[in-house]
């Protein structure tokens, strides 16, 4: 398992006489998860190699030669054409045998002044602040496709639930809005973490600092973080910023699991609000009538990845002592599951939104049903015949319940019925029994009337776009 001269590790082999036993090795190794990094772990290099010359610590020729070296590793890794080895462990070993491979003993220098422990905290930060600025225009790109359906469906009316009852009537757009909203805050949350997350570990090194001269604002200032880390030993221990990532993306997952679960509700035959077309919806195998939302299910589904991640690394994180602990090392791979996830279902989401044909026969008929509009009967009670609110509830339920017995909707009920519960009113009640004006009416701001939601309409692309 020793290497042939006798060093076990071209890192640490003169300490070390004896190879890792095979079993060490496979726990040990985290190449296939983190050459996801190699990107930042380059870009990283590069700053603190042209820092190092900067400060005087290496010479100048060295650190060019280093320089070159690392945008050739790049060119390889780019075009596919890098072999990873799994014995150098990760990839910041594997970038720097290869370094050393194509320039000699000056590689060697690159390392002064760092550790592996701090390379990898600023490796991840950049990868996850990049993510973030992906999430971040997906998200936008999603909140656009609502936005337009928001525009095309401002008049549709729809029945509004709660507990999944027909409670109010809504409009369509005033419904999709909601989404929007909850977006723009899942949006901020991200825009949160990329502030706090914005800070360099870089030059703590393994815990302590360094002794070496160098200048950690010039290496921060240069990898865009607005500045260093106040102390090297939070530097390597923190992965806050992560866990962060993840409960911002497993917030985020959660809406579009509720966005999700509505299309499939929209969908099904007794519902029939929103039709999918063939791009977003599968046939079955054996029943030849099905089209269904598997998207929709998968985006719905897909939330417990990002729960799970979230929880995973809160786990992995409680308890462990000050500073960096190979524990930390499971930090990587559920956050990269986890933002593919989100990456996926907020494209998918996006496919299903921008494709989905609303049938609003089918809206209007829903609405009609339930006699939804009682509370706009309450409320006339209130407001043309002044009866406290809790007596017009008690009315309207009293004639909500003749509705129901004679199996017709409130406004086929004659004046003469309603009469018979409530002597005062008048046949100006139906003018607030139908849908329309129900909607039309609740013109309180953020509220539901086709004359609000064309405001907020503007509003948020104002706001969002
Ligand atoms: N592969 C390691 C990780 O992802 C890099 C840091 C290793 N540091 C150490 N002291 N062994 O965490």
């Amino acid at each position: 398992m020793s290497t042939e001269d006798g060093a076990a590790n071209v890192m640490w082999g003169g300490r070390f006489a004896q190879g890792p036993a095979d079993i060490m090795a496979a726990i040990n190794v985290s190449i296939d998860v983190d050459r996801r990094l190699y990107e930042q772990d380059i870009a990283g290099s590069l700053a603190h190699c042209s820092m190092l010359v900067e400060c005087g610590v290496i010479p100048a020729e060295d650190g060019a030669a280093i320089s070159d070296g690392l945008t050739r590793v790049r060119e390889e890794l780019r075009a596919g054409q890098f072999s990873f080895r799994r014995e150098l462990e990760d990839i910041h070993m594997n970038i720097e045998a290869r370094l050393a491979e194509l320039v000699g003993p000056a590689a060697g220098r690159l390392h002064t002044a760092r550790s592996r422990n701090d390379q990898v905290a600023t490796d991840f930060r950049l990868w996850v602040r990049d993510e973030i600025d992906a999430i971040d225009s997906a998200l936008r790109a999603l909140q656009a496709a609502l936005l337009d359906q928001v525009e095309r469906h401002a008049d549709t009316v729809m029945p509004g639930f709660t507990h999944l009852q027909n409670a109010q009537p809504v409009t369509f757009g005033h419904h999709l809005l909601a989404y929007v909203e909850m977006l723009g805050r899942d949006r901020g949350r991200f825009v949160d973490c990329r502030r706090r997350l914005n800070e360099c570990p870089l030059g703590a090194a393994a815990l302590a600092g360094t002794s070496f001269p160098i200048d950690r604002h010039m290496t921060a200032a240069t990898l865009g973080f607005d500045r260093p880390m106040a102390n090297s030993i939070d530097a390597v221990s923190a992965r806050d910023f992560a866990v962060e990532f993840l409960a911002a993306g497993a917030i985020c997952a959660m809406h579009l699991s509720r966005l999700a679960e509505e299309i499939v509700i929209w969908c099904t035959d007794r519902f029939g609000f929103v039709s999918l077309s063939d791009a977003f919806t599968t046939g079955s195998s054996i029943m030849p009538q099905k089209r269904n939302p598997d998207a929709a299910e998968l985006v719905r589904a897909k939330s417990g990845r990002l729960l799970g991640a979230m929880t995973g690394l809160l786990v992995v994180m409680k308890g462990l002592p000050l500073a960096y602990a190979k524990d930390m090392q499971e930090d990587k791979e559920p956050t990269f599951i986890a933002a593919d996830a989100l990456m996926l279902a907020i494209a998918a989401t996006t496919g299903m939104v921008a494709d989905l044909q609303a049938r609003p026969d089918r809206m209007r008929a829903a609405a009609n049903e339930g006699f939804i509009t009682a509370t706009d009967l309450a409320d006339w009670l209130v407001r043309t015949l002044g009866l406290p609110f809790r007596r017009a509830h008690h009315v309207t339920g009293t004639i909500v319940k003749m509705a129901e017995d004679r199996g017709c909707a409130l406004d086929a009920l004659s004046l003469e019925d309603m009469r018979k519960v409530e002597p005062a009113i008048t046949s100006a009640v139906f003018e607030v029994l139908g849908i329309d004006q129900s909607v039309a009416s609740r013109t309180s701001f953020g509220g539901t009337s086709p004359e609000r939601i064309r405001e907020a309409l503007v509003a948020a692309r104002e706001r969002f776009l």
